[in-house]
């Protein structure tokens, strides 16, 4: 789907355990400015409801599981995430929601950008008429 991807991590597994490196613009596309992480989500609790203008993010899911809804005008995609060595990434204009959280789940986010609220677009009928703009559909 446009803007997203799965992205694999090398992973070295050993008999002393597993070790998987991400290096900033070489294992996601983009250079890392802001790192934040989602833990203890309640059941049924879902998150996100927003698109970015600019923002690129990869989540990887360190603990647990948990899915993510990815829209954009005419498509949707459903991710389950319950592995570290995958890496989603959600490009700009991508229209994200999270559920599912298990109670062990680890979400990591790497950022491209530092927060800025400004960035978001947390209107969804606003969000089609950017997006259909942006993609040109
Ligand atoms: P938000 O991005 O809306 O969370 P989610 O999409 O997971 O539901 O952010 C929740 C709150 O945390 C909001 O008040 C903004 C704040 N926040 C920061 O201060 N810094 C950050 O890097 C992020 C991602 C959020």
């Amino acid at each position: 789907m446009f803007n997203v991807a799965e992205l694999k991590f090398k992973t070295n597994k050993d008999k002393y355990g597993c070790l998987i490196p991400i290096e900033s613009r070489k294992d996601i596309p983009f250079q890392i400015e802001r790192v934040y992480t989602i833990t203890n989500v309640p059941d049924d609790v879902k998150r996100g409801f927003h698109a970015h203008r600019k923002l690129h993010q990869v989540l990887v899911c360190l603990n647990g599981n948990v899915k993510i809804r990815t829209i954009i005008p005419n498509k949707e995609l459903i991710t389950e995430l319950n592995d570290s060595s995958i890496g989603l990434y959600i490009g700009p204009f991508v229209w994200r929601e999270m559920y599912d959280f298990s109670k062990d789940c680890v979400l990591l986010v790497l950022a491209s950008e530092f927060f800025d609220e400004n960035d978001y677009i947390r209107n969804k009928d606003f969000y089609y008429s950017e997006a259909i703009k942006y993609f040109g559909v």
